[in-house]
C-alpha cells in the first residue's frame, strides 16, 4: 500500500499545520478572506473575489509567529528573484505583501500543482511536455542558487502549473538564504536522510531533490512510492537508488541521487543536451 509522503515539518513541531477545510475560521480565529483552496505548514490559501490568490499565515495556531516567519522569508525571497533577475516565467507573479499581516497576494495558478496534475493525467502527458517541465524545474533551481537560495522542500509538491501548463517553482517559506538555517525540512524521498537529519541544507541537497523531480515527472509517481519512508530513507543511506533501466535521463537521476553533480545549472545543462538531441 502506499503510503502518504512525510511533509515539510519543522524540526521542533508536532502536528504540522492546523485542521484545515470548512472549520477553517473556527480553528485559526480569522474571517476568510475569499474561497478556500488549501493550507500548508506555513499558511492558508484562498482565492480573492478579484481573481488573485492570497497566502495568509496561520493565526491563533500555536505555531503562528513561525508561519509569520515563514511568511516574511518567502516575501524576501520574491523580492530578491526580481531584484536578481526581474519578472520571469518561472516564479509566480506577486501582486502584493501586505507587511501587517503578512500576507501575499500572487497570480492564480489554474492547473493546480504539478504532482496533482501528473497524477491525475499520467497516461495523457507527452514526451516533450514531460521534457519542458524538466527543464523548467532544473531552470528554476539554477536561479535559486544564482540568488544564495537553497529551496529546502524542492519537489512536484511545490510546483505550481498556470493556464498554459507553464511550470513555477513555489513556496519559499522554509529557504536557506546566504547560508541561514532552514525552518523546516523537505520529505524523505526528496531530500538525503543528511540533509533530513540537521537543518541546514546546502546546494547538492536541493540537486538531489532535483533528480527525485525528474523522476517523479518521468514515472508519474515520487520514487519509492510504494515502500513506507523509514526503509526509503535507508536506501537512499546505501546510495541503493531505485531502478532507473529503461528510464529517461536515468544517468543524470542517479548522478544527482549520489551528489555526483557538482551544480543545479550543471544539470540544467545535461538535461538541455538531451531534450535538444531528441528534439
Ligand atoms: N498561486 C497559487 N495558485 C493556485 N494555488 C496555489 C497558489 N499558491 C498556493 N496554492 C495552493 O496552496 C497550496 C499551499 O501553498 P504553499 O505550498 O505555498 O504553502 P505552504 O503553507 O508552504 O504549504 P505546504 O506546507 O503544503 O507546502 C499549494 O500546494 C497549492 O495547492
Ligand atoms: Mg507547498
Amino acid at each position: 500500500m502506499t503510503e502518504p509522503e512525510i511533509e515539510a515539518t519543522r524540526p521542533t513541531s508536532g502536528d504540522s499545520k492546523p485542521p484545515v477545510g470548512p472549520d477553517i475560521d473556527y480553528y485559526t480565529e480569522r474571517w476568510a478572506k475569499g474561497e478556500y483552496v488549501d493550507g500548508g505548514v506555513s499558511g492558508v490559501v484562498e482565492l480573492l473575489p478579484n481573481g488573485y490568490i492570497v497566502k495568509s499565515p496561520w493565526n491563533g495556531w500555536w505555531e503562528e509567529e513561525e508561519c509569520r516567519e515563514d511568511m516574511a522569508r518567502e516575501a524576501r525571497v520574491y523580492q530578491r528573484l526580481l531584484e536578481y533577475f526581474g519578472a520571469h516565467e518561472r516564479f509566480v507573479r506577486i501582486v502584493s505583501h501586505d507587511e501587517t499581516d503578512y500576507s501575499i497576494t500572487m497570480e492564480y495558478m489554474v492547473n493546480g500543482t504539478l504532482r496533482a496534475y501528473v497524477e491525475v493525467h499520467n497516461d495523457h502527458i507527452s514526451q516533450d511536455q514531460r521534457h519542458q517541465w524538466i527543464l523548467a524545474m532544473a531552470e528554476g533551481m539554477e536561479m535559486l542558487h544564482a540568488a544564495s537560495v537553497v529551496h529546502c522542500d524542492f519537489s512536484p509538491r511545490n510546483m505550481l502549473l498556470d493556464g498554459d501548463l507553464e511550470l513555477k517553482v513555489t513556496d519559499f517559506g522554509c529557504v536557506s538564504m546566504d547560508g541561514s538555517d532552514s525552518s523546516a525540512g523537505g520529505s524523505v524521498r526528496f531530500y538525503p536522510p543528511r540533509a533530513l537529519s540537521r537543518e541546514r541544507f546546502d546546494v547538492d541537497d536541493d540537486v538531489f531533490a532535483l533528480g527525485s523531480s525528474i523522476y517523479e515527472v518521468s514515472t508519474g509517481k515520487p520514487p519509492y512510492a510504494d515502500l513506507q519512508t523509514v526503509p526509503t530513507r535507508n536506501l537512499y543511506s546505501l546510495q541503493q537508488v531505485s531502478d532507473l533501466v529503461g528510464l529517461d535521463m536515468s544517468d543524470i537521476i542517479r548522478d544527482c541521487w549520489l551528489l555526483r553533480a557538482q551544480s543545479a545549472r550543471e544539470i540544467h545543462q545535461r538535461i538541455l543536451a538531451v531534450v535538444r538531441a531528441r528534439s
